[in-house]
């Protein structure tokens, strides 16, 4: 039986091969609106269903009950606001009703909106109810600083999807194409594992458990924008295939890939994160230490409480959780805060900090962190992009 997306449909926004040639003809008479780079992946998002039940862009009945109690005005769980954020000249010639072209930073069109609401919003309010905090250091509290200051909601139309990195072209699935893989593999129960980094030990373990208790799983890497000093998907991609075709057994792991931006909101994103997986068929979605965290801005297990503040029934996907996990050379195996008799002292685990300071000095990964061939690949992208 398969799962059912969030608010019971499956969302399309995208538009039909026959459509295409008129709503293209359209959008070149309209106001072009320039989408953010994260904005251009929600419109990715919404248009595939992803978002479902989103249909475009936050109103901002929507985008207030987002903020204030974490569920859209239908009762619906929703942990992130999803906007399009314009100028204040830009806003004043647009009227309710009215239809815009939504562009990427090329100039492309990629859709269309049909502007429904017009409204200003609170950054302060919106950093310290969605990141918990107001903290400029913050990545997704500076980006929220940095947005122009009127948005715009309204239902949106892709005309085309955005092009991304031909490394990543066969592991883009649609819900509705990851949603029929499943049916045709058998798999009722699949795990997802959400991740921004290259695959670990500590990542792969906690994969290989959940695993044990499902019949498959989803590695599902984000590949839309990340904080600088986050190794690029390019780079991630390249350690996810070696291991995918050398650990994994190919009947019960697949990969492919989530073509969101990050917005290191914690807590919240992993809500975001667990419904959008819920929306690609997964039944099942780990959730380890600090998921989507950043610096000390969350408590290790904050985003696996939140769980606990909503109804069950109404997130659907069930969410798995881990301790702390790492190498313990006591146990002599990969061990966590849970199941580790020993101390500390015994633990092998690495910073991001640590790791790319090895990186940078040409050191191998210890192998109790890493594979070796995940080190190597690292290392050789770092002899010639920095990150
Ligand atoms: S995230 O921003 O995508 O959450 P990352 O790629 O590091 O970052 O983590 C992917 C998933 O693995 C998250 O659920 C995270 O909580 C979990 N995780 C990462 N490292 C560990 C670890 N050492 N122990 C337990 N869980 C972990």
């Amino acid at each position: 039986m398969t799962i059912q997306p969030h608010g019971g449909k499956l969302i399309n926004r995208l538009c039909s091969e026959e459509e295409k040639g008129e709503l293209l003809a359209r959008s070149r008479e309209l106001p072009k609106s320039l989408l953010s780079k994260r904005e251009v992946s929600d419109l990715e998002l919404l248009a595939t269903g992803v978002y479902s039940p989103l249909q475009g862009f936050m109103n901002s009945e929507a985008y207030n009950s987002v903020v204030d109690s974490m569920h859209l005005p239908n009762g619906l769980p929703w942990a992130l606001p999803i906007v399009h954020a314009v100028s204040e000249d830009f806003a004043d010639g647009v009227s309710e009703g009215d239809e815009i072209a939504l562009v990427d930073g090329e100039g492309a069109v990629l859709g269309m909106m049909e502007v429904t609401d017009k409204f200003t919003f609170d950054p302060k309010k919106e950093a310290r109810e969605v990141y918990r905090t107001d903290d400029l250091e913050h990545p997704g509290v500076a980006a929220l600083h940095d947005m122009p200051p009127v948005l715009l909601g309204g239902p949106v139309t892709a005309i085309h999807l955005p092009g991304h990195d031909p490394i990543f072209q066969e592991y883009l699935l649609t819900p509705r194409e990851t949603r029929y893989f499943f049916k045709y593999k058998g798999w009722d129960r699949v795990v997802a594992f959400q991740t921004r980094n290259p695959i670990h030990r500590a990542h792969e373990y906690i994969q290989k458990c959940a695993l044990e208790m499902v019949d498959a799983l989803l590695i599902h890497p984000l590949i839309g924008e990340t904080k600088a000093g986050d190794i690029p998907a390019d780079v991630r991609m390249k350690c996810y295939e070696v291991l995918i075709d050398n650990y994994y057994p190919p009947e019960r792991a697949y990969l492919s890939v989530f073509p969101a931006a990050m917005r290191y909101a914690g807590p919240r994103e992993a809500i975001f994160h667990s419904i959008c997986r819920k929306n690609y068929g997964c039944t099942h979605f780990i959730v380890g230490r600090d998921h989507a965290g950043v610096g000390n801005y969350y408590g290790t297990y904050d985003a696996q409480k939140i769980f606990s503040e909503f109804d069950p029934q109404a997130i659907g996907i069930t969410p798995m959780f881990f301790d702390y996990t790492f190498y313990c050379r006591a146990c002599g195996h990969m061990a966590s805060d849970k199941t580790c008799a020993h101390d500390a002292g015994d633990h092998v685990f690495l910073s991001g900090t640590k790791v790319r300071e090895m990186l940078r000095e040409g050191k191998d990964l210890p192998d109790e962190f890493t594979r070796p061939e995940i080190s190597y690949i690292l290392l050789e992208a770092f002899k010639t992009q920095e990150f």
